[in-house]
């Protein structure tokens, strides 16, 4: 090679680098053009709801629902158009001019992506955001609602309170996840021992394809109606609403949190409860919750476990309850406070002397991530050894950040009676619980974010020896693309089986077939979306 290359190499990349913006523009220009093509009834007024760079609002509805600052930076790619639909149509209309112009779709619901996959993308892409799209359609008499999926779960919990204070849906705790992700990846909450997962209580949904065709449960067939109830968001297209039964709750419910040091015997007590939660009755959603605080011992260190109970019921069952199944805790009358159900949802969520009302406030920011954050799962199996429990503590005290903790959240109860392959979550009979890790910090704290990233990473392969193995599983609505990813362009069976059976063990084959079926071109996708054969 010779010095006349390397001479031309800077010039040669400017030229090739201002034909690809050029392209870039021109596809963009084509793309906006062929939206603004459409004049159907009800169409008429996409234009409203088209915000490009050049638009005043474009930034604030981007950061709108952007809930992981790491991907907040000037550098995160940001997409061409956004599109904030207000009919079916401009969905119709916005898939049709995607296609014809090879811009990626990147759909949003309510932006909880751990790893901001429904804003970001390495390609040039436009979002669907689904933040217009969220009526909520509540059926009192025959325990039913329909609920679109740019509705939060709070809104979702505060429709159905108006209307019944003994029914609800069972759904997750931070009111601000969005219905269209949470549902999609399977969904777990505080009703999860008793009802099931979110996806266990759908009936019906309204659905639009790659071709802009608008399907619900009968005219999709079941296997699309099995993929899309747990099978991870982004993959086969774009679920509009959901129908849902709802469940019963009783008019009180009793919660408690007893939190115990490393000093109060706390490692004791979390080696039992491996034992104990899991098969607690149905009507208990147990967990705990660790982090490291300042031990009243001369100022060292040391870990709180604290131990979360929702009980279905009154406290004066609850009680002799505990006293029998987990009487090390020593749970007392004073630990426990009786509510609604709508109540706990704020107490879980950790909102003190809040009202109903901020159930329908988006932009609430939880104080339990983040703001910048990742984070991981796993699944156990077996017990840890109490002995085992040293070595993890040791790791939580190796990072400062803002926030570093792990939670067990007990499985158990209706989960272990639902079949494996019942919906693509695979995760039911012969868990104990999931372990979620978490770190997060300042969004100004980004530029540190690798020593965050390795310090969870570095935690994750500790923790391997005493959690699921082949496939180590995890669970898909708590992404993390450190597990695997698609080629980018296109997507590989053989690459994507890596992270495809952690997510969803054997069921990753049948959501390809119907992958392959839905979508052959591979017309949804991202960094872990499902691929079809051949692509
Ligand atoms: P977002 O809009 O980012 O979508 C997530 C994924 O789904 C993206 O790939 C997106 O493209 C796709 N998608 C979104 N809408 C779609 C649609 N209509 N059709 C097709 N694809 C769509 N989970 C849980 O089970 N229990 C819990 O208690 C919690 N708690 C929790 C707290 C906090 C603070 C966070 C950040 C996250 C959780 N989660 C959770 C995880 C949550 O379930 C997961 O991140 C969901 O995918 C978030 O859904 P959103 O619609 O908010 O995200």
């Amino acid at each position: 090679m010779n010095s006349c290359y390397f001479s031309m190499f800077p010039i040669l990349f400017l030229v090739l680098l201002s034909s690809s913006w050029a392209t870039l523009a021109q596809s963009h220009n084509k793309f906006l053009h062929c939206l603004s093509s459409f004049h159907s009834e009800d169409s008429s007024s996409i234009s409203k709801v088209i915000y490009t760079p050049y638009n005043s609002s474009y930034s604030s509805i981007l950061e709108s629902s952007i809930r992981n600052l790491r991907f907040s930076e000037p550098d995160t790619p940001k997409p061409l158009v956004i599109v904030a639909p207000l009919h079916a149509s401009h969905i119709q209309i916005t898939i049709y001019c995607s296609r014809k112009h090879e811009l990626q779709i990147r759909i949003r619901s309510g932006g909880h992506d751990y790893e901001g996959l429904s804003y970001t993308s390495e390609v040039p892409f436009v979002i669907i955001d689904l933040v217009n799209f969220r009526a909520i359609d509540v059926d009192v008499e025959n325990k039913v609602a329909w609920v679109q999926s740019g509705a939060t779960l709070g809104e979702l919990y505060y429709g159905i309170a108006e209307r019944s204070r003994t029914l609800t849906f069972p759904a997750g705790v931070c009111h601000t996840v969005g219905v269209g992700g949470y549902f999609s990846g399977g969904g777990y909450g505080l009703l999860f021992r008793k009802y099931g997962l979110a996806v266990d209580n759908i009936i019906d949904a309204q659905f639009v394809d790659t071709n802009g065709r608008i399907l619900n449960r009968k005219s999709m067939g079941e296997d699309l109606f099995w993929a899309i109830r747990g099978g991870g968001g982004g993959s086969f297209g774009i679920v509009l609403a959901w129908k849902v039964k709802l469940v019963h709750v009783p008019a009180t419910v009793t919660v408690f949190t007893v939190s115990k040091t490393l000093e109060q015997n706390a490692t004791k007590l979390v080696h039992l409860w491996q034992y104990v939660a899991p098969k607690l009755p149905h009507d208990i959603f147990s967990s705990i919750s660790f982090r490291k605080v300042n031990s009243s011992q001369d100022g060292q260190r040391t870990i709180l476990a604290s131990f979360h109970s929702l009980y279905l019921g009154e406290v004066d069952e609850l009680i002799p309850l505990m006293q029998e199944r987990f009487p090390e805790l020593g749970l007392r009358k004073e630990d426990c406070t009786e509510m609604s159900w709508i109540e706990s949802i704020l107490y879980f969520r950790q909102i003190q002397n809040g009202t109903m009302d901020i159930l329908l406030d988006r932009s609430y920011k939880t104080t339990l991530v983040g703001p910048s954050f990742k984070m991981k799962s796993d699944y156990v199996k077996e017990p840890i050894p109490e002995t085992s429990f040293t070595g993890i503590w040791s790791k939580l005290y190796d990072v400062d950040a803002e926030f570093v903790g792990i939670s067990f959240v007990a499985y158990g109860g209706k989960m272990d009676e639902i079949p494996e392959t019942a919906t693509p979550f695979p995760h039911r009979a012969g868990n104990l619980y999931k372990i979620i890790y978490n770190v997060g910090w300042k969004e100004k704290d980004n530029i540190k974010s690798q020593k965050y990233l390795s310090w969870i990473r570095n935690f994750y392969g500790y923790m391997s020896s005493f959690v699921s193995k082949h496939p180590r599983e995890a669970y898909v609505n708590y992404r993390d693309l450190d597990i695997g990813l698609n080629n980018k362009g296109n997507t590989s069976f053989e690459q994507a089986s890596i992270w495809g059976h952690k997510y969803f063990k054997k069921n990753f084959d049948r959501l390809v077939h119907v992958k392959t079926m839905i979508d052959p071109k591979n017309f949804f996708k991202h960094e872990q979306s499902i691929p079809p054969l051949f692509s």
